[in-house]
């Protein structure tokens, strides 16, 4: 059976400060994952493997070293936060305290002003997860946002708790279906 692997890219300077959004470089530590994630995949021994990522630079430097075809895609770029682009949380409670506010009330359909909602990344994924079905073994590195979307398609978790998967950075998650759903392993990599 084919497995889908999916990863948050390596750290970022933008993550170490709390910022969202941007398009960063990966940190050292970020580099260290990229190597581990690497070495990980050649241990596994993976039958025609496909590398997907964004057109974010964090996601093409963490598969940089990966020796298999690779594909960017634009639809997997993380959420689109808007006016809060760059911004730490504490900026963004701060300058916009009702978006703030209508954020933690409804996750899943609040829009960033002049950005996205979970919701909006949930319709531009679907192409993404319409190809991902088609095809064999895939690594997706994508983002924390992103990666919920994909993790609960597969997972069939509801809108509501979507946005709170939790989606750590560093770890593998390896799904492997099976009669109806999905194995979920989160394979943990220490950087
Ligand atoms: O902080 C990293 C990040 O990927 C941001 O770019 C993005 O806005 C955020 O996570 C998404 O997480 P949440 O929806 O919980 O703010």
């Amino acid at each position: 059976p084919r497995t889908i692997y999916i990863s948050r890219h390596g750290e970022t300077e933008m993550n170490l400060e709390g910022r969202i959004g941007g398009d960063s470089n990966i940190s050292e530590n970020g580099k260290n994952f990229a190597e581990k994630l690497k070495e990980y995949l050649e241990r596994e021994n993976i039958e025609n493997l496909r590398v997907w990522t964004s057109l974010l630079k964090r996601t093409k430097q963490t598969v940089e070293n990966i020796n298999a075809p690779k594909e960017h895609w634009k639809a997997l770029n993380e959420i689109d936060a808007g006016v809060c682009e760059g911004m730490t949380y504490e900026e963004i409670a701060t300058r916009y305290p009702d978006d703030f506010a209508a954020r933690d009330r409804d996750k899943y359909h609040y829009r960033y002003p002049g950005g996205e909602s979970y919701q909006d990344l949930v319709a531009r994924l679907e192409p993404v997860i319409m190809e991902l079905e088609r095809q064999e073994n895939v690594l997706v590195v994508c983002h924390q946002a992103v990666a919920r979307c994909l993790l609960a398609y597969f997972m069939d978790q509801d809108s509501e708790s979507l946005p709170y998967v939790k989606v750590p950075l560093h770890t593998i998650i390896k799904l492997t279906p099976i009669a109806y759903g999905c194995l979920v392993e989160h394979i943990p990599l220490n950087v």
